[in-house]
């Protein structure tokens, strides 16, 4: 990122009345919890996530689905919040002193962004931190070590089993955060994608939308994306780096 966009950027979330920022794996990358698409690490890298992150998979082979699921959720209770997620903490204080609305919205299952202090974040794609009772939908949040017997049983109802509260491919993301992300989406006047490769729906829609009603939009990935090309500012760079700079830089001396 050169000077002249870092002054752009601060300068465009310093008048902003109303900020969206969209989150995906990138931004919990350096906290250490792998990505999505990245190649997969440790014991897990023979599974393709695809085929371990569906209902079909889970109906087949509840053991293997929720042994990798809880293997993914004892990490996340071992790792901390990265200077990204400290710096959007910070970016929603900020905001909401000015007097502005600050929405953040989360692919992200890890909880990592209300370790760092941010509240009211809108988990599109659940929280592997919490499970959930196939029978009742009753919900409960295990202790940090790993669970005892795969698959786990369900406490609330005689045969059902637990399964991680998170949305799988094919099943429809939770009503309410689809509804908070779409009422905020619609009236924000800057937007950011960060770390996210922007290809899975509605997240990845997010964007154009905000666009098409007028919002700026700020892209800082790692990685280009199809989002790059059609975006006010496309940062290539470390979420854990860039946001930090943003932050300092538009509110630097307030
Ligand atoms: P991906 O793994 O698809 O993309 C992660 C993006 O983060 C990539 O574009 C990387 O370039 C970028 N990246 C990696 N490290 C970064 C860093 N330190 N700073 C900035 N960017 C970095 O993960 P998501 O886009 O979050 O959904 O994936 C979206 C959804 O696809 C996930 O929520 C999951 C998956 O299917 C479900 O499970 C329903």
């Amino acid at each position: 990122m050169n000077d002249r966009q870092l002054s752009e950027i601060a300068g465009a979330l310093r008048g902003a009345r109303s900020v969206v920022v969209l989150t995906g794996a990138g931004v919990s990358a350096e906290s250490g919890v792998p990505t999505f698409r990245d190649a997969m690490d440790g014991l897990w890298k023979d599974f393709d996530p695809m085929k371990l992150a569906t209902p079909e998979a889970f109906e087949a082979d509840p053991e293997t689905v929720t042994r990798w699921y809880d293997s993914r959720r004892v990490r996340v209770h071992t790792v901390k919040p990265n200077p990204g997620h400290m710096a959007l903490a910070e970016m929603e204080r900020r905001v909401r002193s000015a007097g502005g609305s600050f929405t953040l919205l989360t692919q992200n299952v890890d909880r990592l962004h209300h370790r760092a202090g941010s509240t009211g974040v809108v988990e599109l794609h659940g929280s592997i931190v919490v499970w959930r009772c196939t029978r009742t939908g009753r919900k409960v949040e295990p202790p940090p070590e790993p669970l005892e017997k795969f698959p786990p049983e369900s406490p609330f109802a005689p045969g059902a089993l637990l399964r991680p509260d998170v949305v799988w491919f094919g099943e429809m993301l939770p009503a309410e955060a689809v509804a908070a992300a779409d009422r905020a989406v619609a009236s924000c006047d800057l937007f950011f994608s960060v770390g996210t490769s922007a290809v899975v729906y509605p997240a990845a829609g997010y964007a154009a939308l905000a666009s098409a009603r007028g919002a700026k939009v700020v892209e800082i990935n790692r990685d280009e994306t199809p989002l790059s090309r059609d975006v006010d500012w496309s940062v290539r760079g470390l979420s854990g780096e860039v946001l930090p700079q943003v932050v300092e830089r538009a509110w630097a001396g307030a």
